[in-house]
């Protein structure tokens, strides 16, 4: 996610943009930047860091600079935030701007093409190969801004939202999208351009959506011509007048960011392992892995380092690293971990997991692991964090900004991360055959669609946390790789609705937590088909026995728990092991309409913070 402003009218460009860009900070940003056309020259200005630092940074006589141009603020993806990655990125002749919201997946291969043709590069970005491949055939084809566009595109694989501009036809501004937004403000002879509405609603609310694989050539005092990527057909432009304020805007019309997060799941996991994962070649791509495959092969053991929610997504990995790869996993708090002088030799591989990348006693204890010589692997949300920049190698989650204190897309994007590592090291040690292997990556790429059903239970959900909003204490049960998630689950209603809530392996109850079941006590149990079934089944009779309320979570068309259990959710099949990424979303919606049924503040629940950066 980033954002994307621009503008092109009778009015000066550069005040609409800067506000614009302030506007869509919400959507992550990292470093920000501008291109301005003045009618004869274009002025590029970007830096790392916020809106306001690109504000100080700008030459003071950029007031008068002309009625065209872009803007970007960057939550990077490829080549850690600093000027140099910062968009809008030039290509090589000069004339060419380009800012981009996305991943290209395929820019690798690109880049290497282009520099046989002569291109040179001056960021690590995938953003500066697409305006140079756009600009190579331009030269080639003999063509205008548009076509080359149009015809660079049909050459990409990945997600964008981009606005190029070429200074030799300073009359337009070509965009385009695919996988990430682009709206259009229409105006009274003035178009603007942004990611979402809110830098020009209060211009003007009649906007146009682009649709996947539209692009569009907007041309000053005249009109926008939108056409098909694809076969450059011509596409009717649909105005529609926007009802929406600017904060709903923000909050993509759901009431609070934790629930456009949830929603942003299957997003959030198709990106992240987009680039990563190729079913029909049946291979998975990850350079920082296979660059310390050896490291990976050789461990005596896996520890893996985490606070929260990402100790939780630890807790998953340790199954499914056991189970597919058969590499020991030991899950530690990082704050216990750091402070018990704990044995590390430099055959052990620590993983450390963090959303912020900032969380204090994650990055004590992978300093303690360093200087004990082992190797350090990161899996953050956050490029460029310090968790990022401290570990030896890593791979990021591409979950775009989690702005709602309680996690929940880092969450699944972390399971899916720590999944593909598992799956390679599966494959390069043999412990999984190929066909397995094959199975795996289709199960995989069919989760995003598994969770936008499992979604549509979002109103029974909100149905039964109306039940069991005022009660005091739940218990969440789970087995296997679903033990993890009855954890996540108890965390995520503790930390939003203040609620008293504990997570057990559901055999576990018969050592002791049993005592607590009476007819006032909620229990969540995880009960997908796959997972030791019978037994929790077994588990729920014993609760039912004592007259506990049972909120099942099941596997579609599961029918014996359905005939003992008070309510049941239910979620697609798929492989146990990749069942926590399906689990978890009823558990996420679960305590967010628990806790704004009971008046909760939801993005920020009391004594929290985003990113515990103190011990
Ligand atoms: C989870 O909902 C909480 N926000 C918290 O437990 C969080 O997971 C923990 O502080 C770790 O944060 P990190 O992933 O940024 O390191
Ligand atoms: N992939 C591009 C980069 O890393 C764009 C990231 C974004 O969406 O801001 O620069």
């Amino acid at each position: 996610m980033c954002g994307i402003v621009g503008y092109i009218g009778p009015r000066e460009a550069y005040p609409i943009i800067i506000e614009g860009l302030k506007r869509l900070e919400y959507r992550g940003y990292d470093s920000a930047g501008v291109a301005l056309f003045d009618g004869t020259d274009l002025k590029v200005c970007k830096t790392k860091g916020k809106v306001v630092d690109l504000e100080n940074k700008l030459p003071t006589n950029i007031t008068n600079t002309g009625h065209i141009g872009i803007g970007h603020t960057r939550w990077a993806t490829h080549g850690v935030p600093n000027d140099v990655n910062s968009h809008p990125h030039y290509s090589n002749s000069g004339n060419l701007v380009i800012i981009h919201n996305g991943i290209i997946e395929n820019y690798e291969a690109l880049k290497k093409e282009l520099i046989k043709r002569g291109f040179t590069f001056q960021s690590d970005t995938d953003t500066e190969v697409l305006v140079n491949l756009i600009e190579d055939v331009k030269n080639k084809e003999n063509v205008k801004l548009g076509k080359a566009v149009q015809i660079a595109l049909n050459q990409v694989i990945g997600a964008y939202a981009i606005a190029v501009f070429d200074k030799t036809q300073p009359k337009e501004i070509v965009i385009a999208r695919l996988g990430s937004p682009l709206a259009v403000g229409v105006g009274k002879d003035e178009f603007f351009i942004a990611s979402d509405a809110s830098p020009f609603l209060e211009y003007t609310k009649d906007a146009i959506y682009l649709e996947d694989e539209e692009m569009a050539i907007i041309r000053l005092n005249r009109d926008i011509k939108i056409r098909k990527i694809k076969d450059d057909s011509l596409v009717d432009p649909y105005v529609q007048t926007l009802k929406l304020n600017l904060e709903e805007i923000e909050k993509g019309g759901f009431d609070h960011f934790m629930l456009k997060e949830i929603y942003e799941q299957p997003r959030a996991i198709t990106d992240t392992y987009r680039g990563r994962l190729n079913r029909q070649e049946a291979i998975i791509k990850m350079s920082s892995v296979e660059d310390n495959m050896k490291k990976f092969l050789n461990a005596d053991r896996i520890i893996i380092v985490a606070c929260g929610t990402s100790w939780h997504a630890g807790l998953v990995a340790e199954y499914i690293f056991e189970d597919l790869a058969r590499i020991p996993v030991e899950v530690e708090y990082a704050s216990e971990f750091r402070y018990r002088n704990p044995i590390i030799t430099e055959k052990d591989v620590v993983i450390a997991i963090s959303q912020s990348g900032e969380t204090a006693d994650t990055l004590a204890a992978i300093k303690l692991a360093k200087s004990k010589g082992a190797f350090v692997f990161g899996v953050c949300n956050v490029v460029g964090s310090s968790i990022a920049r401290e570990t030896d190698a890593g791979a990021y989650t591409h979950a775009g900004p989690e702005i709602g204190v309680a996690s929940t897309k880092a969450f699944t994007t972390q399971i899916t991360v720590l999944y593909l590592i598992a799956l390679r090291l599966a494959r390069a040690k043999g412990t999984i055959s190929s066909s397995d292997f094959r199975h795996h990556l289709l199960e995989l790429e069919m989760i995003p669609k598994k969770v936008e059903k499992v979604l549509e239970s979002n109103e029974h959900i909100k149905y039964i946390a109306d039940i069991y909003k005022d009660v005091h204490n739940f218990l969440y049960l789970g087995r296997g790789y679903n033990f993890p998630v009855a954890l996540e689950g108890a965390l995520k209603l503790k930390e939003i609705s203040y609620i008293h809530a504990e997570g057990y392996p559901a055999a576990e109850m018969k050592h002791g937590p049993i005592a607590l079941i009476d007819e006032n006590m909620p229990i969540v149990v995880i009960a997908t088909k796959k997972g030791h079934y019978e037994k929790v089944v077994s588990n729920i009779q014993e609760i039912k026995a004592r007259k506990g309320k049972i909120i099942g979570i099941v596997t579609e068309g599961d029918v014996d728990v359905r005939e003992l259990a008070d309510h049941v959710i239910e979620v697609p099949e798929t492989l146990e092991s990749l069942s926590p990424l399906l689990t978890t979303i009823p558990l996420q919606l679960l305590s967010y309409h628990i806790a704004v049924l009971i008046g909760k503040n939801v993005d920020q629940p009391r004594n929290l913070a985003k990113s515990v950066t103190v011990e």
